[in-house]
């Protein structure tokens, strides 16, 4: 799985390299989370543009627990997708996808490349759903989580606040890995 790596082509012809991240990735990924809008981090649970927290994170991959796809262009971190896996408990058959796309990437088709991606390999690792959280008001993500065979399980009204305190609903969705309707295109 380490030395796995795959290409793909974004709706605009860009070549994107898809692999998982490695130790030597530290401060490409601290670059790609340094540009990145408060907005689009809101949903995090660690503060990504702390050094320490991404020295953590390359220092201890784990990829049977947390597998953090990365999407390279011309060795630039243009987007990263992670997949939260648990070996044991009740939620041992499911996992939580995470995803952000640099803002000059969005809008062409590396996000749902990305999420496609996280539910191949989630069939690989056997688990049966996946699940991701967003809030009601990001649309653009509440669509291409839907473009990938994801639809929403909940909405948890009041339930998250965004970077400015203001609160929020959060929308639970909800993939069947095996039995995925993905839209093509
Ligand atoms: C969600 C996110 C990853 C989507 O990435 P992306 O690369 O822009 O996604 P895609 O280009 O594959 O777009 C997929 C669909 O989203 C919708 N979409 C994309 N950009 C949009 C925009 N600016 N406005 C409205 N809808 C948009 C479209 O329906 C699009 O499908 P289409 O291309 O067939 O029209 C990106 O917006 C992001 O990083 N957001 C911040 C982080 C976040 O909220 N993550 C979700 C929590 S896990």
């Amino acid at each position: 799985m380490a030395s796995y790596e795959k290409e793909g082509v974004l709706k605009d012809g860009t070549r994107v390299i898809l692999r998982p991240l490695r130790k030597d990735d530290r401060d490409r990924l601290l670059d790609f989370f340094q540009r990145v809008s408060d907005q689009d981090l809101m949903f995090l649970r660690s503060d990504v543009r702390d050094p320490a927290v991404i020295d953590d994170w390359v220092n201890n991959i784990d990829l049977r627990k947390v597998f953090p796809l990365i999407a390279e262009v011309n060795g630039r971190i243009v987007g990263d997708a992670t997949l939260h896996m648990r070996r044991v408990g009740w939620k041992r058959h499911l996992g939580n996808v995470r995803v952000v796309v640099a803002r000059d990437y969005q809008g062409k088709g590396l996000g749902t490349l990305l999420i496609n991606e996280i539910v191949d390999l989630a069939a690989e690792f056997g688990l049966e759903k996946l699940v991701a959280e967003i809030h009601l008001l990001s649309t653009s993500a509440l669509s291409t989580f839907k473009k990938a065979g994801f639809s929403a399980k909940a909405v948890f009204e009041d339930l998250v606040k965004d970077q400015t305190g203001q609160s929020g609903d959060l929308v639970v969705m909800v993939c069947d890995v095996l039995g995925r309707d993905r839209k093509v295109g």
